[in-house]
Formats: C-alpha cells, structure tokens, sequence
C-alpha cells in the first residue's frame, strides 16, 4: 500500500524517547519477553531508542529481542525509512515486523506494550475526503455520540484520542501497559475530549496512571501546544488521584491530579499531601437565568459596533468616535482591562446595542422610527451583511442584520459580577450595574436582579478556593482561565 498523506508528522527525539523507556522500565520488559508495538512508528525513532537503550546499558546487539520490536505506519516513506533504518544502524530486517497502513483499518493484533506517539491534530483540520472516512471511527470508539455532528460541528476533538482508542482496544493484550506523547488538551481541556477521559472503548476500560507534563520544555519543535507523556493501563479503572510530574526548572516536580466536580472533567493538579481544591466548596445555588455568560462577539464588526469616544448631546443622544449622532439609549460602555485595576471605573470604550431592553434586537420597524440609528446601521449594512458564520448568518438571512451574538436579556439585568477570563493568572470578579457591557470573551460575567444575590454571590466567588481550582486547572495565562463552563461548574441551578 502506498500512502503519502502527512497527518501528524512530528518525530520524538531519541532523548525523550529514552527517557519515557528508563522512567517505564520499558527496556527491562521488553528484555524479559514483552513484544512492543509503535502504532504510528513515522521512522521507527521510539523502537530505534529501545534499541540504541539496550546497547548504552552493554547488552550486545544479537541478545536484544529485536524481533519482539513491532511497528504499523501510514506514509510510506516513513515506513520504508524505518525499515532502512533497522538495516543501515543494526543490521537487521524488520519487513514483517512493520505494515505500512492507516492503524484504523490495519487488522488488529496483540502486544503486551504499546509504546507511541500519535499524530496530534484535530479532527476539524484533517483533510475533507479523510474526516469524511474516518469520522464513523470517533463514534464506534466511545469519542462521539453521533459522527454526523462531528462533521457539522468542527469539533476540537484530536485525532490522538482516536489512535490511542483504537490502540488499547484492538492492539494491547489483556492488562498490558501503553506509553503515549500526547497532547495535554486531552487531559486538561474542557469540551471535547471529556470523552476521551472515560477511558473506555465500549466494554474495555483503561486506567490513566500517570502523566509526566513537560511544561515549558521544548521537546518538539513548532508544535504550540502542551504536551505530556502518560502511561495507561489496560483492564483496569483509574484510581486518582494519579501521580502527576510536572518538568520545571529542569525538575521533575510531583503533583496529584484528579477531575475536581465531575468524573470526567479535566484533571485538577495540587501539590502532594494537600487536599484538592475545592475540597469542602458548597455549590453557590443560582436560578437558571444567572448563567455564567461570555461577552457580546460583533462577529468581526468591532469597527462598527465599538467606539473609542463618547460625548452625551442631551437627554436623548451623543456623539460617537467624533462623528457620528446615535439615539443614547442604545450605547453602553464597554469594559476593558483598565477598569478592573480602578476603584471606579471610567469607560473608555462604548458599544452600540441596537437591542430592546428584554435582549432582543430591535425589528424593522421599531428600527425605522429611529432614524439616527437606521441611518448609521444603514451606512454599514453591507459589512455587517457581510459578516461569515452559521449563528450569525442565520440572523442576517431572516433580514436582522445589525444583530450580535451573546445578546439577551442577562445583557440588561441590573447587576452583574464579571470577572477577567482570558490570560490570566489570578481571579478577581468585581460587581457592576447593569450598563456595563462586556468583551467577548475577554471577560465574563453572572448576570443577576437583586443587589443583595449579587453581593452574596461575589462573596462567594472571592473564595481564595476558586482561584486555587482555577489554577490547578493549568490554564493561567491562556484563553481557557476562567471561560463559563469553569465557573458554571461551582454553581447548582436551583430551578
Ligand atoms: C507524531 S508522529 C510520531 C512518529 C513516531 N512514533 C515517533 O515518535 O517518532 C505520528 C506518525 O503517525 C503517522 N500517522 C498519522 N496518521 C496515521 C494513521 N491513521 N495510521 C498510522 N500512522 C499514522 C504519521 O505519518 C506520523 O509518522
């Protein structure tokens, strides 16, 4: 079978391919009979390291159980590559050992350890025809419930989580040990690996049994995101919390890491003897309209929706960016960064709402007795028209096309308690009147009726354990430090 897709082509350095092998004891089980499989063995560099491991420690070439190495690759030349590579370094011909195969239809066989690096990619970036085959494959292995939304969704799902289900299931023996690299979203991301993070491909389960994150350490070049090295275990349940190491400072620093509110939420790290955050939290009990909500989204027309300046005329209008007369009731400020370091804050920035006060936009008809503001919609309809996306096409199709997204009535409710939500470290929720507006998903917000709920509920939310939970999520400094779906976890809804 010849194949020549790149998906995921990013090889382990020989180091950190010995480094997962000494902290394993893979060497020693492969010595005393474990056959060894790399599902997606690109060149052969993990079984290489075993390899090149076992001489460093002075065990000569003919004693190494090298016919016990096993490997599957998709693109040919990489699998070509490793079989030279077994031939030029040590003289050995591994061509019935090693298929050249997409792992998702390889027939399947038995190894007691599988020892990997899958590609890491999400499904949404995979090739068209290619999501299109393997999407059936996200669902038969436990990752989706139904594979059609997966295709209509862009879900962030990777297709490691995929390679390591088919691995587990369909290539390691009963109890055997898998060693995968791996992209820590799968660990540690809200959304859509919590799938994966049954550990469980029908009637097989598996146990996650220890993560080692390499933090900041830059083991794969051009690759951004975080990744770990774990160790699963076939057959059995997973017991948190794990033993978690986290590489800093070039130390291999130990932490617990368990899923903090539900079974397969992301894993929470803290420090070895402490209890996990959270530990004695009562949820905050908040009625269902209270949801913790993102920002306004313009869906790309900042420009037309935000200004930098705002005089008040009268009573009824003012003036906009210097130029432009809008009907006052419609502009609101606009939260920026400033204005959580102030004690009162000072707007710098409007936005325009061209809403009802119960969060619903204005029709056609409302909006033609308001002249001022038609005449300005009007003068960038065809931008706003313009604007890309499923949600906010569908508004422009049924004729409202001056709509936004994450408007509703949470925006008019007469307090709200907002909170920074986007690279930061620490967690500062503030309490503010229902004029405030706020910025997609820079920050976030409770919107609530009464005063004295409002101030009940900061109180609560100034908790130092939420902060702590926030940080044990090892988001800090990133888009995901304290989004809605974190926060909307402390709460119980009470109706
Ligand atoms: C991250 S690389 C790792 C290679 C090797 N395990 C290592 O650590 O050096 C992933 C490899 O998986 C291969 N690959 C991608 N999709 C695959 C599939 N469906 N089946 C088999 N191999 C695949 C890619 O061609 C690539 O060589």
């Amino acid at each position: 079978m010849q194949n020549d897709h790149s998906i995921g082509v990013v090889f382990t350095p020989r180091e950190w391919a010995k480094f997962a092998i000494e902290e394993f004891s893979i060497f020693n089980d492969w010595m005393n009979g474990s056959s060894i499989f790399d599902p997606t063995m690109g060149s052969g560099d993990l079984l290489l390291a075993l390899v090149e491991y076992g001489i460093e420690q002075g065990v000569s070439l003919d004693q190494l159980p090298i016919k016990n190495l096993f490997g599957n690759e998709l693109k040919n030349n990489n699998y070509q590559k490793a079989i030279e590579r077994f031939k030029e370094e040590f003289g050995v011909d591994l061509t019935t050992n090693f298929t050249n195969y997409d792992l998702l239809t390889l027939k399947s066989a038995k190894y007691d350890i599988i020892f990997g690096n899958p590609p890491w990619i999400n499904f949404s970036d995979l090739p068209t025809h290619y999501k299109e085959e393997i999407k059936e494959k996200f669902h038969s292995y436990d990752l989706v419930e139904n594979a059609q939304k997966l295709l209509l969704g862009g879900s962030r799902i990777d297709l490691a989580a995929l390679i390591i289900q088919r691995s587990i299931n369909d290539f390691l023996s009963l109890n055997g040990n898998a060693y995968f690299f791996i992209p820590l979203s799968l660990l540690l991301n809200d959304g859509a690996h919590s799938s994966f993070r049954k550990y469980k491909i029908g009637t097989t389960s598996y146990a996650l049994k220890c993560v080692y994150d390499f933090g900041r350490k830059k083991i794969f070049k051009d690759v951004a995101t975080r990744y770990g090295l774990v160790q699963f275990k076939r057959d059995e349940s997973t017991t948190y919390p794990i033993d978690y190491r986290q590489f800093e400072d070039n130390l291999w620093n130990r932490y617990q890491g368990k899923p903090l509110i539900n079974i397969n939420d992301p894993l929470s790290i803290y420090g070895l003897n402490k209890t996990p955050p959270l530990d004695d939290f009562e949820p905050i009990e908040l009625p269902k309209h209270s949801t913790p909500r993102q920002g306004i989204n313009t869906c790309g027309a900042n420009s037309v929706f935000f200004f930098n300046s705002f005089v008040s005329i009268d009573q009824h209008t003012c003036l906009v960016n210097g130029k432009d007369i809008l009907p006052l009731k419609f502009v609101h400020p606009l939260l920026t960064a400033s204005n959580f370091k102030e004690k009162k804050p000072i707007a710098r920035k409007w936005v325009l709402l061209p809403y009802t006060s119960l969060g619903k936009p204005l029709n056609a008809e409302t909006l033609a007795t308001t002249p001022l503001l038609k005449s300005y919609l009007d003068k960038h309809k065809s931008k706003l028209q313009s604007r890309k996306g499923t949600m906010i096409g569908s508004w422009i199709k049924r004729g409202i096309w001056w709509s936004l997204l994450g408007v509703g009535s949470y925006n008019f409710a007469s307090y709200k308690i907002i909170w920074e939500a986007y690279g930061k470290i620490t967690f500062r929720p503030l309490l503010m009147n229902s004029k405030w507006q706020v910025n997609q998903a820079l920050q976030c917000y409770i919107p609530l009726n009464t005063k004295s709920e409002a101030k009940a509920v900061l109180l609560k939310l100034k908790d130092p354990k939420i902060e702590e939970y926030l940080l044990s999520m090892k988001m800090e400094g990133t888009m995901n430090w304290a989004q809605p779906g974190k926060i909307k976890k402390l709460i119980k809804f009470n109706d």
